[in-house]
């Protein structure tokens, strides 16, 4: 048996109702909207088991279980978990999807291997008629030699030519033993709603595109006719082997060199590609004319962190170029830049002049990054005070994101001087930066970090063991008001309005504090993962569904809290709730548990002081003594001015 998958566990509890499923093991009795039973856990008399329908969850006062209809079978019938979940899709007639078996695996490594073959033939099928058939050497082959390229660097880069016709290449295939649904799967034919397939880049010129590895995983095609309307280039479409996002072209042919010069020439297109290499600069890759991806500088990254940006010397080219600047540095790499002329691009250039030329131009025209665009934005900004402002915080920008300390001191330091402008508004604009850039870089971190099991599973805790108050009443805050606005003044006496749940959250991160309490530490993990990386505030519902009892109790029994508050208060028997008087309150949860970890990291101190011995540490350990008093006195007279 496989699996579940989580598609599947979405649709059984969507599709559960718990005040049925209970009521199989349990009689119950509605009471207003919720139902009353006697507890199943215990023997009693007077009935304090509930079931909350609109929250599809129930609450045993007497034992203190709780939780979802899942938890309820795991509590009163020992099912494990995945037997809960089938117990239910049984009982809900609804089918049982589980994850790809090592079969199914099989049938899609089959899947890209077919996709491959294809593309081998298609581009054995499209070289061979370039060089062999005769309107394809008049129209393909002369393209590419007009455009300079020698025969050998035709060869190496595997160019071709696609005749023409609407379906010329797909019945070549066919013919040839080819399955229609890999052609279709590939992208070189499309197949259209009456059965029949046309081909995608019938009289293009073609560029294989190729994996580190050298497979062939997509194709880029030339439109040759100069008044066809159609795009000049067409690419391969998304596939389970092309991803457009992680491949570079060029790499292939290129890897060696870069390893070997130990720096990688960044160009825009196909022919930046070829030209260059085959003016001797073979160390050089395009990302084929969209914006640079994470993945694709990792490619590049494991070959060396040298990188030189190549780009057309337009506008448009340059400010592609700063784009590309920004996330190159971001994953640390050493960025130059050589300015183009205006109206040349890479191949243009190293078409124009001999390769000894070429090589001398990049070594003597390459700057540094940092250098290229101050340059180019103060021609562009001009003596205007306001976009020399913009242009100012557009480079130290771009420095805030070199993860190496010392590089972007160097940085601001020149800038500073190139500029004209003083170090210490630098490094105070720099450091506002990147306070800002911190939360959205570990949201891109996370979402690029492998894929981590949604819910951690916590140790249970023992029954009885209750959590510390505070950290109770922090918890409900976080589980029942998250996205209450709250408003108040901060520290600097600046007003401010935001979700409680954002505010907590981020407090707590900032001052790296958790909970103590198992359950609660577990979901404050989840949520602070889920705020990080999706800015959305999980709420209770989402977390009384969880796989581990000690979890959806804790839970389960704050809902019912909230519910029967929320009951009172409907018969006019008025309770005060946080919701009531939130701002102060989240203030005085906040201040009372940083007090708590206080408190806590002051007794250990105390506890390390009586048992040390040597002067030298035992100075040390005052100091901090002192210090974590200092913090714990000035909490204090915050928690005053709050209450
Ligand atoms: N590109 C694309 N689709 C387009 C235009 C461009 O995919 N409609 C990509 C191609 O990878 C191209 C790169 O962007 O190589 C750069 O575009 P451009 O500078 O316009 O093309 P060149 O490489 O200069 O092409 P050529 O010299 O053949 O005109
Ligand atoms: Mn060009």
């Amino acid at each position: 048996m496989g699996r579940i998958t989580s598609a599947c566990v979405e649709k059984i509890l969507d599709s559960v109702r718990i005040e049925e499923v209970v009521g199989d093991f349990v009689q119950l009795k509605k009471s207003g909207s919720s139902f009353r039973g006697l507890s199943p856990f215990s023997q009693e008399k007077t009935p304090s088991f509930y079931v909350v329908p609109s929250k599809q969850i129930f609450k045993d006062f007497s034992s203190g279980k709780g939780g979802s209809a899942v938890t309820f079978l795991m509590e009163h019938e020992q099912m494990t978990y995945p037997d809960a979940l089938r117990w239910l899709a049984k009982k809900y007639n609804i089918e049982i999807e589980e994850e790809a078996s090592s079969e199914e695996a099989d049938e899609a490594r089959n899947m890209r291997e077919s996709l491959l073959s294809v593309n081998a033939f298609a581009a054995k099928q499209f070289s061979q008629w370039m060089w062999e058939d005769a309107l394809g050497r008049s129209i393909g082959f002369a393209y590419f030699r007009e455009r300079g390229f020698t025969e050998e660097t035709i060869r190496r880069f595997e160019l071709g030519y696609h005749l023409e016709g609407r379906s010329t290449f797909f019945d070549t295939a066919i013919a040839a033993g080819y399955q229609a649904v890999y052609l279709a799967g590939t992208g070189l034919s499309i197949a259209r709603e009456d059965g029949s397939h046309v081909d995608r880049f019938w009289g293009r010129a073609m560029f294989p595109i190729h994996s580190l590895g050298g497979r062939i995983v997509g194709f880029g095609g030339r439109v040759l006719k100069k008044e066809a309307k159609t795009a000049k280039y067409l690419n391969s479409p998304e596939s389970e082997i092309y991803h457009k996002s992680r491949v570079l072209y060029g790499l292939f042919q290129a890897k060696q060199s870069i390893a070997r010069a130990d720096r990688c020439y960044l160009v825009e297109g196909y022919t930046d590609v070829i030209s260059l290499s085959q003016a001797g600069v073979q160390n050089v890759v395009s990302s084929s004319g969209t914006a640079l991806t994470l993945d694709q500088i990792r490619l590049i990254k494991r070959l060396t962190e040298h990188v030189t940006l190549l780009y057309d010397g337009d506008a448009a080219g340059i400010r592609a170029s700063f784009r590309g600047i920004d996330l190159l540095l971001e994953e640390g790499m050493l960025v130059r830049a050589v300015p183009l002329p205006e109206g040349e691009d890479p191949d243009t250039l190293a078409q124009s002049m001999k390769a000894e030329a070429l090589e001398a131009y990049l070594r003597d025209k390459e700057v540094d990054f940092i250098q290229f665009k101050a340059d180019t934005l103060a021609t562009e900004a001009g003596t205007d005070p306001i976009r020399r402002a913009d242009m100012v915080k557009d480079i130290v920008g771009s420095i805030a994101k070199i993860p190496n300390a010392i590089l972007r001191e160097v940085y601001l330091r020149d800038t500073s001087s190139r500029l004209g402008i003083e170090e210490r508004s630098l490094f105070a604009e720099m450091d506002r930066l990147r306070a800002a850039d911190i939360r959205a870089s570990e949201r891109e971190r996370q979402r690029q970090a492998p894929e981590a099991p949604a819910l951690v599973v916590a140790p249970a805790p023992a029954i009885d063991q209750r959590p510390p108050a505070i950290e109770e009443a922090l918890m409900r805050i976080l589980l029942l008001y998250a996205e209450n606005r709250i408003s108040g003044m901060d520290e600097e006496g600046n007003p401010y309005t935001d979700a409680a749940g954002s505010i907590i959250l981020d407090d707590l991160a900032t001052d790296d504090l958790t909970f103590s309490f198992p359950a609660y530490n577990e979901i404050h993990l989840v949520m602070d993962r889920t705020w990080k990386e999706e800015e959305r505030l999980l709420t209770a519902e989402v977390f009384s569904r969880h796989p581990e009892p000690a979890i959806a109790s804790v839970v389960a029994e704050l809902l019912t809290e909230r519910y029967v508050l929320a009951d009172w208060k409907r018969k006019n028997i008025f309770i005060q709730t946080p919701e009531d008087h939130l701002t102060p309150h989240v203030e005085e949860c906040l201040y009372r548990f940083k007090e708590l970890r206080l408190s806590e990291m002051i007794i250990a101190l105390k506890n390390e002081l009586e048992e040390t011995q040597d002067a030298q540490q035992r100075l040390a350990l005052l100091q901090r003594f002192t210090a974590l008093q200092g913090v714990r006195n000035a909490l204090h007279k915050k928690l005053n001015r709050v209450l």
